[in-house]
């Protein structure tokens, strides 16, 4: 990775701050509680992968793996008897394994699954098997990697920072692309309540709804893609 590509940290009551954007990397209250709200429930997990093998996540900003951590931790809790779980992290500056070490301590729950992440970590374009689950990490600007990404999702994370941060993961024609590469009822979840986000997704063939967001915040987007006639 190209020294330019470094993701500048800091560290504000033990949560990563990307100094590049200015943002914090999950919710400065509980990241867990909020991934759990946000992108578990969003995205009706556990339930939605019973029946669905193999079950394809794709995410939006792997950041420090704390979606995925707490995810795997669901998918073994939850998985169904020969359950195959694919999980596809986007991201154009990925961490140091150190790093994703220190975020992912602050909870003893997710211990295992930290310690294998840290442990495989492939920060370029890596594949690391997790048993049921594999984790693919496509590094690169999404703007350049999802459209070439041959598959296709069941469920969405989108979790760049803050749209009016960090536009570039909610263009209009990023959204395009995740309908495009959805199986027909993907489901998908952000904390963001963006009009924008709404109205591109549902041009681009969601029915989007706005929901609870996490804790403070009054919204966030769940959606669903409508199958094609
Ligand atoms: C809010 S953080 C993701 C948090 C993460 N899901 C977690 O569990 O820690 C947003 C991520 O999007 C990445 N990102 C920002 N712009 C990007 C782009 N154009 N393409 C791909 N990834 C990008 C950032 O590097 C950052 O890791």
């Amino acid at each position: 990775m190209p020294e330019s590509n470094a993701q500048d940290l800091r560290w504000e009551d033990g949560v990563p701050v990307s100094t590049r954007f200015d943002d914090p990397y999950y919710s400065r209250d509980d990241g867990l509680a909020e991934t759990r709200h946000v992108f578990h429930d969003g995205c009706g997990l556990p339930e939605r992968w019973q029946n669905s093998s193999p079950f394809r996540i794709a995410e939006l900003g792997f950041g420090t793996g704390l979606n995925f951590c707490a995810t795997l931790k669901l998918w073994r809790e939850t998985a169904p008897a020969e359950g195959l779980l694919e999980f596809v992290s986007f991201e154009l500056y990925p961490l140091k394994a150190e790093e994703i070490g220190q975020a992912l301590s602050c909870w003893p729950e997710l211990r295992d699954e930290s310690a294998e992440l840290v442990e495989k970590w492939q920060p370029l374009n890596g594949v690391m098997d997790f048993g049921t689950a594999r984790l693919t990490l496509v590094t690169g600007d999404i703007r350049e990697t999802l459209p070439i990404w041959p598959g296709r999702a069941d469920a969405w994370f989108l979790d760049g920072f803050a749209p009016a941060r960090n536009p570039e993961m909610w263009e209009e024609a990023v959204l395009n692309g995740i309908a495009r590469h959805s199986n027909p009822g993907a489901t998908l979840s952000t904390y963001s309540a963006a009009g924008h986000v709404r109205r591109g997704l549902a041009a681009s063939g969601f029915d989007v709804r706005r929901v609870k967001g996490y804790g403070r915040k009054r919204e966030m987007i769940n959606a669903i893609k409508i199958p094609p006639d």
